[in-house]
This record gives C-alpha cells, structure tokens and sequence, in this order.
C-alpha cells in the first residue's frame, strides 16, 4: 500500500466517521433508516469500483452516504436511489463551492490563490452542470426492457457521471497548490461520492 493510499485511506474513515455523527444528529438522534434495498444496491456499486482506484468506495460508504438523504429509504428502483445520490452529491459541490467563494473574498487580487479559486468556483459550477444532465438521463431512462425507442444506452450514465471527473480534478490541483485544508477536505468528500455516483450509475 502506497502512502498516499494509506492517506486517503485515513481520511476516507475520518469522513465517514463525521457523517454518520452529523446524519444522527440531524435527525434528533433518531436512527436514519436504512433498507434491504439501499444495502442491496450499495454492495452491487461497491462490485463497480474501478480496479485502479486508491480509494474504493465500500458498501458501508455508500450507505452511510445515502443516509444523508431521508428519501433513500423510500426509494424502490435503483433510478430513484441514483437520483438522490445525485442529488447529495450536487449539495456537496454547492457547499464546497460556498466556501472556495467565501476564502476568495479574503484573498487579494491579482494573486495565483486568488486565480486558483477562481478557476475552482467555475469548475465546481460545471460538476453541477453536467450533474444536471445526468439527473435528466435517469429521468428519461426506461430500463434495459424499454425496447427500440429508449435511445439510451446504459453505458451513457456512468459515463455521464464520469464527465465530473476533469473539473473535479482541476480543482483539486488548484487547491493542493494552495494547501488550503479545510477546502481540500471538502474537494476530498465530493470526489469520495463523485466515485459512489459513477458506481452506482454502473449498476444500471
Ligand atoms: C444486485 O445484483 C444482483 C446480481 O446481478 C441483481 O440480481 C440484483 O437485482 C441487484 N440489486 C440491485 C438493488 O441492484
Ligand atoms: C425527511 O426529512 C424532512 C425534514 O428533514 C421532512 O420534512 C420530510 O418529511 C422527511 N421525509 C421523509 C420521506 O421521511
Ligand atoms: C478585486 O477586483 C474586483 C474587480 O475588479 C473588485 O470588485 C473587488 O472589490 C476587488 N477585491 C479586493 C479585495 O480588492
């Protein structure tokens, strides 16, 4: 094992840690529900990891992720489930975005942070975006048995969801040029359920 991966590693456990602890507390300290279903579809996306990726997502990842919205317990098909986490995942970005928006207005002009941010607020604006069209895919997708007139592919949602990875990762570089934790944290979180999206649109 690399020592980045036993970084991220580290860091993927702390995450899972605090959102479990802010999912219980959200939600008065009643226990957020989760289904045969939700389990079900986390193990089959857990199966999707890339054979490549530092950071897998495991089965317990995608569920405590899932959790996070109450609606994932409702949810009966894996459209509905791909569409929440979806969802999370859009809420992520606007919440990283906030706060790259926020630390640009303490930086001054004119400086390479100050560009770096910049660069990042319009990257994360495209993951939303392309997120966006996505979300419609799966709205307007029927299913392998939809027959001749379905006109999409089940391919084309994982590779939709896959779009977000350069954006992503541009930010990423800007952000670890700056050493800004708090935000590299957060760009940590969005990628961790960027891959919990691409898996789970593979299961399709
Ligand atoms: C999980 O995968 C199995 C085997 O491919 C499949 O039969 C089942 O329907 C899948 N479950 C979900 C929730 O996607
Ligand atoms: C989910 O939680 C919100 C408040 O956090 C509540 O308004 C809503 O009714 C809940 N939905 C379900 C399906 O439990
Ligand atoms: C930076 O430049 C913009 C546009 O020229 C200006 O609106 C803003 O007030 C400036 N911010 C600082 C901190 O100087």
């Amino acid at each position: 094992m690399s020592a980045t991966s036993i970084f991220f590693s580290a860091i993927a456990i702390m995450l899972l840690s605090t959102t479990i602890a802010a999912e219980s507390s959200a939600s008065g300290g009643a226990k957020p529900k989760v289904t045969n279903f939700m389990v079900e579809a986390c193990k089959n996306a857990s199966m999707k990891n890339k054979i490549y990726d530092p950071n897998p997502i495991t089965q317990e990842f995608c569920v405590s992720t899932l959790m996070l919205d109450n609606r994932s317990a409702e949810a009966k098909d894996l459209h509905s489930l791909i569409h929440i986490a979806i969802d999370i995942l859009k809420g992520q970005v606007v919440a990283a975005n906030g706060n790259v928006k926020q630390m640009l207005q303490d930086t001054k002009n004119g400086t390479a942070t100050m560009r770096a941010l910049s660069y990042c607020m319009v990257d994360y604006d495209r993951m939303v975006s392309i997120l966006n069209i996505c979300d419609t895919m799966i709205k307007e997708y029927h299913g392998r048995k939809g027959g001749a007139n379905d006109g999409l592919l089940s391919s084309e949602l994982p590779a939709c969801v896959e779009r977000v990875d350069k954006p992503f990762i541009d930010c990423w570089l800007g952000l670890l040029a700056m050493e800004a934790k708090k935000l590299l944290d957060e760009n940590f979180a969005v990628g961790m359920s960027v891959t919990l999206n691409f898996c789970l649109a593979s299961t399709i």
